[in-house]
């Protein structure tokens, strides 16, 4: 199915896989919303992107700001066609040495973040009667990697449960429910736990994805025919053991 004049949000769109999966959106002439917190990057991807490209600063973590986001997508280009709920963060440590401060902000972000931007993005598509919802979860939606990333792995196996009661509720009414979940990417996600990104992928035993390999599969899984939804997509490196 041709993504040509339809319209993405993408949040978490300041880098990474948010930004690569804007950049595939657009090569496949769809605009894109833009959101994160990050104005600068935003804007200077915007700039890049060209006239299809909006950058709307949103932190996720506020409801009202997320309707507005998806109020300022469909003022600016009439309709919101994809959802794609990508923003994230991982705040690694045991729970005995966690910090209370940061399973909140990551509950914030990666559980309640998606729950705001979906439900103002879900009320608009049961108005038209179709739509795309895509997750950006984590192999760690599945099973506990590590147990020093229990709480982001609960963060991520909170969006198994949302992606399917969501599916349950929405599936007869053209929406479809996508989750995505890679493995090691290489991204800036390793910063809010480690001094050096760079240093955290040398020391593991195997290449990380790149960040377009996971944004091709969120254009594969949007570009089926309506019949057609994929519903998990698991996209691990090739050498990644578990
Ligand atoms: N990299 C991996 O190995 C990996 C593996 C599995 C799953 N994931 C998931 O992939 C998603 C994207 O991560 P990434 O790897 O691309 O890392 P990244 O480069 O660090 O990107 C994270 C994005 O989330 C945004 N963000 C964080 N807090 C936000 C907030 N309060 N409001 C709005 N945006 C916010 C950041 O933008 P601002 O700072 O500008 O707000 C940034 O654009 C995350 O959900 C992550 O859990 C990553």
């Amino acid at each position: 199915m041709t993504l040509t004049g339809k319209t993405a949000v993408v949040t978490g769109a300041s880098s990474g896989i948010g930004e690569a999966t804007a950049r595939l959106l657009v090569r496949e002439k769809c605009n894109v919303v833009l959101a994160a917190r990050r104005e600068d990057r935003l804007n200077s991807l915007a700039a890049k992107l060209g006239e299809g490209a909006l950058a709307v600063p949103t932190d996720v973590t506020d409801p009202a700001a997320c309707d507005d986001l998806i109020s300022r997508a469909v003022g600016n280009f009439g309709t919101v066609d994809i959802l794609v709920a990508n923003a994230g963060l991982g705040l690694y440590g045991s729970i005995a040495q966690g910090e209370p401060e940061d399973w909140r902000r990551m509950f914030e972000v990666n559980v309640l973040g998606v729950l705001y931007t979906t439900r103002a993005a879900v009320r608009h598509m049961l108005d038209r009667g179709s739509g795309d919802v895509i997750f950006v979860s984590s192999l760690a939606g599945r099973r506990v990697p590590r147990a020093d990333g229990t709480v982001y792995a609960a963060t991520k196996h909170a969006l198994t449960a949302v992606a399917e009661g969501l599916r349950m509720d929405v599936h007869t009414k053209g929406i479809r429910v996508i989750k995505v979940e890679p493995g090691l990417v290489r991204t800036e996600f390793p910063e809010s736990s480690y001094p050096n990104a760079r240093e955290y992928y040398a020391q593991r035993e195997y290449s990380p994805l790149e960040a377009e390999d996971v944004a091709k599969a969120v254009i594969y899984a949007v570009e089926q025919p309506p019949r057609v939804s994929v519903n998990e997509i698991l996209v691990r490196p090739t050498e990644q053991p578990k």
